[in-house]
């Protein structure tokens, strides 16, 4: 079986999407339009993959050459022929799959069926088309008596041709010789001064070479030209992700309105709540609950616990059987043991939290370590951030009883068992089982409130 090259074409700005960002890398649930293609070629086991880059060239470079693409520079903007032109035809195997950079619904599992298709046929053309209700701006396959005869543009196409419903996909499958022979007869007689990739198909249908169209579905002729129609890729690929995750047995109270990145993972009876959102590899266990409105981060949430509304989660580990929220703030490093508790308006950054820790209200702990079953009353403050600019530690051991409105000045450290009164400045470490009383000594004036209320 010969092998497969591929050639992503991408160098166009996309004018329509009135936005300086090169489309193609307009993100698409988290990730740019190109690599979702890139994704689709590769579930082909192609051999190489060329991109053809021009607008934003260095922005393409940056993401695409990691991925191991080879990206190939087209000057000028003169159509998908010239485009093609530019990529070296040497090195690329027998056959060659092209496709336009802006479709990011394809999957490798559309796209093997045509490659397959192709080979049975033994083609040495084969242009991807779709039925579509709004052909719009897309290209027109005409046939003559069933059979392909050419691709008009619609900027070219007379009244009776627009009103044709097959279209171009923009995905074409052909064998390296054709490229060779045709691309440099190509000519820019047409409505847009362009070389026009599509006239491939009346060169090689006039030289009696075996052409055909290969029917494909909407995914694959989903192309992105406007802003609108990034949206509704998005869309499409969160949609997708929500129907996945509900036939693993994910309770999802409203598919239309969740947002999570398809690297994202969620376990069986889980309970997702309408805008939740889950941005890269996130992690969820089973029978977890997560509120309304939370925004995740790649961070990993363990069985059996709650993220409750409004919170947010960033690089953040939780283990199992703890409440999150409503509310909160986990920042990066930060890790919350089994069945702690860390309540509404709590920001925690840099901290480890073991087993059973509360942290109930309002409170900030920052470079902290805090032992089991601690709790850390309401407004507590971990003062990591000195006058000399650098970031200190507070180390809390386990059984120890915060009161409220503490502030814990770091480097610190509070022993096992350690009690520190309420609206305690606490500065020197305390040791375990020792009661620290850090705050100026109360004074009662007995009758002073009247006298104070008649001065007034
Ligand atoms: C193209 C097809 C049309 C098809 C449609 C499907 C041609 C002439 N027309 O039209 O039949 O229905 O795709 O989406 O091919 N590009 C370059 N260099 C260029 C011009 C374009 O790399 O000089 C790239 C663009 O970045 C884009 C792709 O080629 O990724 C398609 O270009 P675009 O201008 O969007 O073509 P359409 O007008 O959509
Ligand atoms: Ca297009």
């Amino acid at each position: 079986m010969s092998k497969l090259s591929a050639i992503i074409l991408a160098a166009g700005r996309g004018t329509r999407m009135k936005s300086p960002l090169p489309k193609v890398l307009h993100p698409v649930a988290g990730r740019p339009i190109i690599t979702y293609l890139i994704q689709a070629l590769q579930g082909l086991e192609v051999s190489s993959i060329h991109a053809v880059v021009g607008y934003g060239e260095k922005l393409l470079r940056q993401t695409l050459e990691p991925l191991g693409i080879q990206c190939v520079h087209q000057n000028e903007q003169k159509g998908t022929g010239h485009a093609v032109m530019q990529v070296p035809l040497a090195p690329l195997e027998d056959t060659v799959m092209i496709c336009n950079g802006d479709h990011p619904l394809v999957r490798a599992h559309h796209l093997k069926p045509l490659l397959e298709e192709f080979r049975l046929q033994q083609l040495d053309l084969a242009v991807v088309s779709a039925k579509v209700p709004r052909p719009g701006s897309m290209g027109r396959i005409v046939r003559d008596g069933g059979r392909l005869r050419a691709i008009v543009e619609a900027k070219d196409a007379s009244a009776s041709a627009l009103k044709i419903g097959e279209i171009n996909t923009g995905f074409y499958l052909v064998k390296k010789t054709v490229l060779s022979q045709f691309l440099p007869k190509m000519k820019a007689n047409n409505a847009q001064g362009e070389y026009y990739l599509t006239d491939l198909v009346e060169m090689a249908v006039s030289s009696g070479l075996k052409v055909d169209a290969l029917p494909a579905g909407a995914e694959v002729a989903f192309g992105v030209n406007e802003q609108k129609e990034l949206a509704l890729a998005t869309k499409s690929v969160y949609r997708q992700k929500a129907y996945e995750l509900m036939e693993s047995g994910v309770v999802i109270v409203d598919p239309e309105n969740v947002y999570i990145d398809p690297t994202s993972e969620i376990g069986p009876a889980t309970v997702v709540y309408p805008g939740v959102v889950l941005q890269g590899q996130c992690q969820v266990g089973s029978f977890c609950v997560l509120e309304p409105h939370c925004f995740l981060s790649h961070s990993v949430v363990a069985d059996s616990s709650q993220i409750r509304a409004g919170s947010y989660l960033e690089e953040a580990k939780v283990a199992s059987q703890s409440v999150i929220g409503p509310y909160a703030r986990l920042r990066p490093q930060t890790e919350v043991g089994s069945e702690c508790k860390v309540g509404n308006f709590v920001e925690i950054k840099k901290s480890k939290l073991d087993r059973g820790v509360k942290v109930s209200h309002l409170a900030y702990v920052g470079d902290a370590e805090v032992g089991e079953n601690t709790n850390l009353g309401c407004g507590i403050i971990t003062v990591n951030y000195s006058a000399d600019k650098k970031k200190h530690k507070t180390k809390i051991g386990k059984d120890v009883f915060v009161g409220s409105d503490c502030q814990l000045v770091a480097p610190v450290s509070i022993g096992d068992g350690a009690l520190v009164a309420a609206g305690s400045t606490v500065t020197k470490d305390v040791a375990a089982g020792d009661l620290a009383i850090g705050r100026s000594r109360q004074e009662n004036k007995p009758g002073y409130a009247a006298r104070f209320k008649g001065s007034q």
